[in-house]
């Protein structure tokens, strides 16, 4: 396929990526192809993230960004290849298991909150797949007595917070089922330039702090990579360059394609 982004040339092969992450390598994607339906997305992917290690893919639009992180979370028909957290396959585990058992959490945005509830309500609704309720109220708290600006409005319904606050609680609520790996797609997308710093430092918070994995896909490329330790471009399905964020960041080519250098 002739395109602005053939000079990117052959994807880097799984040894390059490893060496972007520590001998401690949490999450694992090998050889996966996937999509939907009969439908092939993702061409022999691969990835490697260590624990408390951050991720970021960019790309244009329908590489297959958000289909890297389906994949993980149990949302694509996997054709082959496999997902490994800490070396146990997980590829075709269920969502609801892969939160439950394996702390992976996929952060639902564009107003996943529901706005007659209180903030309250919508933190605990993101423990409702827990059996142990006690343990959701426990965490639920936890953010709370962590985030002020939640605090403020516990009781008030979800509708009447900002756009920041908003994505603030679709990111918290995910936290109260206390996940090692958050998958975040697109947290910037419709928030203003304050809010957007607010979000990255959140996230920036999780990582260093409470040593969350992350993998996040933006189309912001600068505020991704200048965020992530590793970036990774993807074009139609496979990685083109791949890289320590801040060295893409001055990578020429990313930075004419994506950074509008
Ligand atoms: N649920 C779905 N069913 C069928 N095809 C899908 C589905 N979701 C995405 N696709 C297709 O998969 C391809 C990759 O889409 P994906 O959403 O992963 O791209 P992306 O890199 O996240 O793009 P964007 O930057 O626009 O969000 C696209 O061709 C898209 O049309
Ligand atoms: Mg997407």
């Amino acid at each position: 396929m002739a395109n602005q982004y053939e000079v990117l040339g052959k994807a880097p092969g799984a040894e390059d990526l490893k060496k972007l992450s520590s001998e401690n390598i949490h999450l694992t994607i090998k050889g996966l192809s996937a999509g939907y339906g009969k439908m092939e997305i993702l061409h022999n992917f691969d990835l490697f993230v260590s624990k408390a290690q951050s991720l970021c893919l960019i790309g244009p639009n329908g590489a297959g960004k958000s289909t890297i992180l389906h994949s993980i979370y149990g949302f694509t028909n996997i054709f082959s290849g496999k997902i490994e957290i800490d070396g146990k396959e997980i590829t075709n585990l269920s969502p609801a298991e892969k939160l439950k058992s394996e702390g992976i959490a996929y952060i639902l945005q564009d107003n996943s909150v529901f706005p007659d509830m209180t903030v309250e309500e919508n933190l605990l609704m993101g423990g409702y797949i827990k059996d142990k309720t006690e343990e959701s109220f426990e965490e639920a708290e936890r953010v709370l007595q962590k985030y002020e600006r939640l605090r403020n409005r516990r009781n008030q319904p979800a509708k009447v917070l900002s756009g920041g606050e908003r994505r603030l609680l679709e990111i918290s609520r995910a936290l109260v089922m206390k996940p090692s790996i958050l998958l975040v797609d697109e947290p910037s997308i419709g928030l203003e330039p304050r809010y957007i710093q607010m979000v990255f430092e959140i996230l920036d918070d999780l990582q260093k702090n409470e040593k969350k994995t992350i993998i996040l896909v933006e189309q912001n490329a600068k505020k991704g990579l200048e965020f992530a330790d590793i970036g990774y471009v993807l074009v139609s399905g496979e990685t083109a360059i791949a890289g320590k964020g801040d060295d893409l960041l001055n990578n020429p080519d990313v930075g004419r394609l994506f950074l509008g250098g």
